[in-house]
């Protein structure tokens, strides 16, 4: 039999979810964006190895860095989509890299960049600290545990799993707003000196802020971003008697006034979590769409 024969047929198909798996090894070209903090000194160096079926692409990340090169830098941990911390772009696109078939990628060259939007550490680890200062850590999430304790109660259709956020920051990537590639002009800031903001929020409400030295998006947007307005419209579910509160930090300076409905957050997301539609609601609350 030929190479070209036992070589796994090209898959047209752009998205590994709806590529058939290819049953054959490949040799691929594996090209990985290379910098020190702050991007300083970006290249891409390319690595060329064989990949099997089963191979995700941190599978393949961990031979290169075992194998190949000590010094690649990226963040892994659950490998099975939990964590959120091996988040990158892949092709393009952000992924999980534990989750994603190498080959059902359906290309001979695999670019790996880190997210845009947060700092990069080194190669493809960024610095998750902007996204984490806008999200209060006495926001509590609904636990399936407790569902399974009080099932669902009168006039509830369904329940919909607000803990789904894995906070890989794949949203905050994707966000034409929050990675500088949105050309529409920020907004105004309201009138009337009421807008909120956190963590200055919460500090006037007694809480410490998660991070006080977190550094700010490199894109200077001023937008929070669509995790930490997901995360505060579960909490205005989770306490409704917190509503003016929460909705301060939602409508305010870095809030939802920046959202310009890419929809680029959740067709991003991994986990099943549409901040979109958190962020419409927060934007109908007090106000409707109205900046
Ligand atoms: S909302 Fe989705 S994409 Fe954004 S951080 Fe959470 S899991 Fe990741
Ligand atoms: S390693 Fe945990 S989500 Fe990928």
């Amino acid at each position: 039999m030929s190479d070209a024969a036992k070589t796994a047929p090209e898959t047209p198909a752009a998205t590994p979810e709806s590529a058939p798996a290819p049953r054959q090894p490949r040799t691929l070209t594996v090209r990985v964006q290379r910098s020190g903090p702050g991007g300083s000194n970006a290249r891409f160096d390319d690595f060329r190895l064989p990949v099997r079926p089963e191979d995700s692409v941190l599978d393949v990340l961990d031979r290169i860095r075992v194998e190949t090169d000590p010094t690649l830098v990226y963040r892994h941990s659950c490998h099975h989509s939990s964590c959120g911390t091996c988040a990158m772009r892949i092709n393009g696109r952000e992924r999980l890299a534990c989750i994603t078939p190498m080959l059902a990628l359906g290309a001979d060259v695999v670019t790996l960049e880190p997210l845009r939007s947060l700092p990069v550490l080194g190669d493809l680890m960024v610095d998750m600290r902007p996204m984490f200062a806008h999200i209060d850590p006495d926001w509590g999430y609904v636990r399936p545990v407790e569902r399974a304790s009080t099932g669902v109660p009168h006039g509830v259709a369904r329940y919909t799993r607000l803990e789904n956020c894995i906070e890989c920051g794949a949203c905050m990537s994707a966000c034409p707003v929050s990675n500088g590639t949105d050309d529409t002009p920020p907004p105004e800031p309201r009138r009337g000196g009421q807008d909120g903001a956190h963590p200055a929020a919460s500090q006037a409400a007694g809480q410490p802020a998660r991070d006080q030295e977190a550094p700010a998006a490199p894109q200077g947007s001023g937008f929070m971003g669509p995790a930490p307005l997901a995360a505060l419209n579960r909490e205005l579910a989770r306490q409704p008697e917190r509503r003016e509160e929460l909705l301060h930090i939602g409508k305010g300076p870095h809030g939802e006034r920046h959202c310009r409905r890419h929809l680029a957050c959740s067709r991003a997301c991994p986990s099943g979590v549409y901040p979109a539609k958190d962020i419409m609601d927060i934007r109908m609350m007090h106000g409707g769409g109205k900046d």
